[in-house]
């Protein structure tokens, strides 16, 4: 892979993370459960996932629920109306690969597609993703469902610096980190917790390189912190299947790497997720160009 690629790559992958970082930080107080699509399949992992729960009970009343639900601020607004689709698969599972699945994909270049991957590689992959916690992005909530679910997406441009934002951070229900994500000596500014981690095996070790000496040594790590592999490359597959297997990466680029190195002891599916191909074409398609707007200055 050409340096002009990868830094396209890269860039896409931290501005396509930044675009799902400002949704939340957008709505960070609005957050809700979306009742899911009228048909369709309910089971699928969809961008609904980022607004809230799965598919609450028909005969729940509303008034049980979040009162500023995303779902409903989003078909309100014109604008948002045409530039989400909740239906959007956000993760890939074992049970959606299929040969029409992947005819498709096929046809598109990594990190949109599967084009001149390995089949073997990926559906070995995909196969240990069979549990239905590989199709959830968050795991049923125990909080209560008058409640909101707040998430918050914190980027590693440097603006956090001397922001004292960590408590406000940490109190959201789920944070997410990606790439070179410093905490130590920062804690203050932006928070302890992660609840998912994300990044492409090239842009993780990348960021150990580079951020080694603003204190980024290893990724974070913890028993309820969740892994996001962003398919860049077919060494994301590769790796993602040793990380589950607990066994060494067997060829490419990483090959002899320990995954435990890098995510700790826990070898298991539940551990690790893949963002879906269609998930990333989808960014790429309707919120890119937010970016041209100055809409995402959230700080990397
Ligand atoms: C969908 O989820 C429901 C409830 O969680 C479960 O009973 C059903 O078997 C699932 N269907 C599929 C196709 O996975
Ligand atoms: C929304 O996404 C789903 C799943 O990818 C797709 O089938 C549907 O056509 C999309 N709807 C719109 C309006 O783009
Ligand atoms: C998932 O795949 C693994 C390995 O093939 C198998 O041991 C396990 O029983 C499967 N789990 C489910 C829920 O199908
Ligand atoms: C954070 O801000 C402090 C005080 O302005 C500055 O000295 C330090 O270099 C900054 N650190 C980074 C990593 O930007």
């Amino acid at each position: 892979m050409g340096l002009p690629r990868g830094q396209l790559l890269w860039l896409l992958l931290l501005l396509a993370a930044a675009c799902s970082g400002i949704l939340f930080s957008l709505y960070s107080s609005a957050v809700a459960r979306y009742p899911g699509p009228r048909s369709g399949a309910r089971n699928a992992t969809s961008s609904r996932a980022f607004v809230g729960h799965k598919a609450s009970n028909a005969g729940t009343r509303k008034s049980l629920h979040c009162q500023h639900p995303l779902y409903l601020a989003i078909q309100k607004h014109p604008h948002f109306r045409a530039l989400f689709n909740l239906s959007t698969p956000v993760l890939l599972s074992g049970a959606l690969f299929t040969q029409e699945l992947w005819d498709r994909l096929s046809q598109h270049k990594a990190p949109y597609g599967w084009q001149g991957l390995s089949r073997q590689d990926i559906s070995s992959t995909l196969s240990l993703l069979n549990g239905s916690e590989s199709s959830k992005l968050l795991a049923a909530s125990r909080k209560p469902l008058s409640k909101c679910i707040r998430c918050a997406v914190v980027g590693n441009g440097g603006i956090l610096n001397g922001s004292r934002q960590g408590l406000h951070i940490d109190a959201h229900d789920y944070v997410f980190r990606l790439n070179g994500a410093v905490i130590k000596g920062f804690e203050k500014d932006v928070g302890t917790k992660t609840s998912f981690y994300g990044f492409t095996v090239n842009t993780m070790k990348n960021s150990l390189i580079s951020y080694g000496n603003f204190g980024f040594i290893s990724v974070p790590k913890g028993q309820d912190l969740r892994y996001i592999f962003i398919p860049s490359d077919i060494r994301d597959y590769v790796m993602l299947r040793s990380a589950i297997l607990g066994v060494p990466v067997p060829e490419g680029p990483d090959k002899g790497d320990r995954p435990q190195t890098y995510f700790g002891p826990e070898a298991s599916a539940r551990k690790f997720k893949l963002l879906h191909p269609d998930f990333i074409s989808y960014l790429r398609e309707r919120l890119l160009h937010l970016l041209h707007l100055g809409f995402f200055l959230n700080g990397g």
